[in-house]
Parts: C-alpha cells; sequence; structure tokens
C-alpha cells in the first residue's frame, strides 16, 4: 500500500493499482506540485464540506468517471455539479472493491459558506475514514479536535496508520494530535493540514519527534511525497 500526500489534507491511497484520494484541495493551494487533471483514481472520498477539502472533488470525479464518497448531504452536493456520488453516513462502510471505507464521527463543523447570498448550507456531519485493504488498516481523522473515542478507535481497529491533522486553529494542535496518536494506539503517524495557511503554521519536525518518544513513527512528507505501508 502506498500512501501518497498532495498537500493539506488531501492524500491517495494507492493499492494493487487502484487508489482512492481523500479531500482533494489542490487547485486552491498554492504550494501544490500536482493538478486535479493529472489525478487518477478510482474513488474520491470526502471528510466535510468545507472548501480546504471538497474543492476538486466534483472535477477529479468526472474526468475519472469515478464515485464520489460522502455524507448524504454532502453527496447530494456535490452529485449537484455533476458527479456520481455514494452517500453514506457515519458508522457505515462502503466496499470500493480494492478497498472497504469505514465512516467514524469527528468533532468539527462542516458547513457551505455560500458568500454571495450570505447564507450557510448544512453539509452534514464531519467526518474520518479508516481505510482497510491488504490486511493494513489506516484512520484518516478529516479535520477534528481531540475526542475520547479515539481510543475505541484504538480499541476496534489495529491502525498501521493514522492521518491527522495537528495544525492548531481549525484542529487539534500537535499537542493534542500526539495524545490521539496515543489513544488510537497507531503504529504510525502523517501529520497533516498544518503550513497550508497563515494560521496552522507548526514545527511538524518537533511533532515528529515527539511521537518517537513515545515509541511511534512519525513521517512528515513533503508534497508529492509518498510512504510505503
Ligand atoms: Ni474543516
Ligand atoms: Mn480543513
Amino acid at each position: 500500500m502506498k500512501i501518497i500526500f498532495h498537500g493539506h489534507s488531501c492524500v491517495q491511497i494507492e493499492v494493487g493499482g487502484k487508489s482512492l484520494i481523500i479531500d482533494p484541495f489542490i487547485s486552491g493551494n498554492p504550494a501544490a506540485v500536482t493538478k486535479p487533471e493529472d489525478i487518477k483514481t478510482d474513488a474520491v472520498l470526502l471528510t466535510h464540506s468545507h472548501m480546504d477539502h471538497i474543492l476538486d472533488a466534483a472535477p477529479i470525479a468526472i474526468s475519472n468517471n469515478v464515485p464520489v464518497v460522502a455524507t448524504v448531504e454532502l453527496a447530494a452536493y456535490i452529485g449537484w455539479k455533476g458527479a456520481q456520488t455514494i452517500g453514506m453516513n457515519i458508522g457505515g462502510t462502503v466496499d470500493l472493491g480494492f478497498a472497504k471505507a469505514t465512516m467514524i464521527h469527528a468533532f468539527h463543523t462542516s458547513g457551505i459558506t455560500l458568500d454571495d447570498q450570505q447564507q450557510i448550507l448544512y453539509g452534514g456531519m464531519p467526518a474520518g475514514f479508516i481505510i482497510e485493504a491488504e490486511g493494513k488498516t489506516v484512520l484518516h481523522a478529516g479535520d477534528t479536535g481531540l475526542f475520547s473515542d479515539m481510543k475505541m478507535f484504538g480499541e476496534l481497529y489495529n491502525i498501521d496508520l493514522a492521518i491527522l491533522p495537528m495544525g492548531g486553529h481549525f484542529t487539534m494542535g500537535p499537542e493534542h494530535a500526539l495524545i490521539a496518536a496515543k489513544w488510537l494506539n497507531a503504529k504510525h503517524v502523517l501529520p497533516v493540514h498544518y503550513n497550508t495557511f497563515p494560521p496552522i503554521r507548526q514545527d511538524v519536525a518537533s511533532f515528529v519527534d515527539a511521537l518517537g518518544k513515545e515509541g511511534i513513527a512519525g513521517t512528515a512528507l513533503e508534497y508529492g511525497e509518498s510512504l510505503e505501508l
């Protein structure tokens, strides 16, 4: 299994020639090293409806002729943009054939801000995913603060890799992300959702060091880099 970091919270998980991409925010990210039109994928998964997670979802799904997997509300919204969708909800599992995706809860918000209409659309609950393939388990926490049910996920799943936000301000910061890694009993952590915008600047090297002191492997990837599980 290969995990490719496309920046911010966007990762692509490759399994035996197939792949899924989570939270594609590429065209709006000035530091991106890839283009949405160059992404080849078999499914697009969305954790919640904020623009820094869904921006390129519909175009990527349409150009690859593949579905977007999201909560029923967010799936409806993305469907209105012309993409195929699989609406699901927290606790459910979708079998993509090459991987299973279980939707888990997250503590965050999930509205779609329509500035021109001065309205906020309800975008469904925020979520994360447990991805299971090739005997490996990857947790993508989405955007979230620390919450004690992470201990439950650590009991229920043998987490090989936890993809955790640690930028602070909009999500948990490094101190809480370190506790999350411990509660999830994760073997390995990929930090995400940092340095993209000024309020979420963090010293990721210190975070990786702190993980190491707890006996947890940590890998901070540059945009476009990948790790093998
Ligand atoms: Ni968010
Ligand atoms: Mn976000």
